[in-house]
């Protein structure tokens, strides 16, 4: 097992009823900025939920922060949080809308020339004003890391920052609002949730036997809840493990000690640049491939995976490693995923080396566990997507 430091501040406040809590975690007297989407909080009661408990506080409400949160709309939210002197953010929605206001909290405090570069300096954020969510999609995990992905429609980029700084002070996480996502969201947050145990457990083998079961445990508990959520997501017990699974996918825990690849996400990041297709669905799109192509460097813990989360005890260790790829596609298409790059564009040729130049633009001459996946590869991987 690798050396590790492990910290991880966000308090959780999980179960039903729990956003009337809201009142007494944000400090009194606090001047807050209560962010959302496009609206889905007002149709489903939340945002009156919210609106009741946060009654006796100063309440100034943002809007209309799209599904991939978009820069230029998040600086008309800066400009507020200045103008009005705001001390506390509280994002009321899914990953978009909790990344756009992590980006907030570091813009606001940032010093450099632009807010921008935020996200090129490659800096660890360290500080920035308190913030915290009320997650109304579970997915990303956002509600629970220091992680944020901006896009930007001018340059089409979509790209990561972070640092101790920008996590949540705290976060409700209410399986109750499940009720209102619609199938192509429930399926999107499974499948990111899944995405990202894959992309911190099917690297190599190091011995670190804990890790690998919380992993193979999160996958599990995925695919056994799957149908019942699709079928019915006002099923509580399904919604509130659904919910967990998904935080816990993605708060640290599983990666402590162990090596992560994250390519797939590097990928599919530039594919939803490109063609604004879903976060998860890019990921879907990549992943059996990525593993096809990099079946020699990850076969042991692809047959471990396909032996502990998919039952498969036949055949060589090659022969399992496949299987565990083609059940993994299985899977996403199981939840009406499409897994192939042309299922959502028309205009997929050149996206291969379209990315590797980016990534070569960039600097990102190396990803994945080794380092060694180079633009080239990239590319192929792309290609095999089409
Ligand atoms: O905008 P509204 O109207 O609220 O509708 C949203 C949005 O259209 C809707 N929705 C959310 N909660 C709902 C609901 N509809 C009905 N009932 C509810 N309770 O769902 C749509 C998608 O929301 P979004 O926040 O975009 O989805 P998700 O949580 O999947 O977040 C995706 C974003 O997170 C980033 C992705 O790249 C993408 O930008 N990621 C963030 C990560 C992180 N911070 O750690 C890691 C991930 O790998 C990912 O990259
Ligand atoms: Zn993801």
């Amino acid at each position: 097992m690798n050396n590790f430091t492990y910290r991880n501040p966000t308090k959780i406040l999980f179960g039903k009823g729990q956003i009337e809590n809201l009142a007494t975690e944000i400090p009194a007297n606090s001047k807050v900025l209560m962010l959302y989407g496009g609206g889905s909080i007002k149709k489903n009661g939340i945002y009156e939920q919210v609106k009741t408990a946060l009654a006796d506080f100063t309440v100034l409400e943002f809007g209309g922060i799209p599904a991939n949160p978009e820069y230029s709309v998040l600086l008309d939210a800066l400009k507020i949080i200045k103008e009005e002197k705001i001390d506390y953010l509280l994002a009321v929605g899914g990953g978009s809308v909790i990344d756009g206001t992590k980006f907030l909290s570091a813009a606001a405090l940032h010093e450099g020339e632009t807010p921008w570069n935020i996200l090129t300096d490659k800096k660890p954020i360290t500080k920035g004003l308190p913030f915290a969510t009320v997650l109304t999609l579970p997915a990303t995990g956002s509600e629970m890391n220091s992680g944020s992905v901006i896009t930007r429609a001018e340059t089409q980029e979509k790209l990561a920052f972070g640092g101790p700084g920008m996590f949540p002070v705290f976060s409700i996480l209410d399986p109750e609002v499940i009720k209102s996502i619609p199938q192509r969201q429930l399926a999107n947050g499974i499948a990111d949730a899944f995405t990202h145990v894959m992309e911190q457990y099917m690297t190599y083998p190091i011995g670190a036997l804990l890790q690998d079961r919380f992993a193979e445990s999160i996958m599990q508990t995925l695919v056994e809840v799957a149908p019942a959520i699709m079928k019915d997501p006002t099923d509580y017990q399904a919604a509130s493990n659904f919910m967990w699974s998904c935080t816990m996918a993605l708060n640290g825990l599983i990666q402590q000690g162990v090596p992560g690849d994250w390519a797939v996400h590097m990928m599919g990041h530039e594919l939803t640049a490109m063609y604004g297709i879903d976060h998860a669905r890019t990921l879907a799109i990549l992943a059996g491939n990525h593993y096809r192509y990099n079946f020699e460097t990850k076969k042991e813990k692809l047959a471990q995976y396909a032996e502990r989360v998919w039952n498969v005890t036949e055949g060589s260790l090659e022969d399992k490693a496949n299987a565990g790829i083609e059940k993994t596609d299985e899977f996403f298409k199981s939840l009406g995923i499409d897994i192939k790059l042309s299922d959502y564009t028309k205009d997929y040729e050149g996206t291969g080396s379209n990315v590797a130049k980016r990534f070569t633009e960039r600097g990102w001459e190396g990803l994945g566990e080794h380092k060694s996946l180079k633009p080239s590869d990239a590319q192929k991987i792309i290609e095999m997507s089409y």
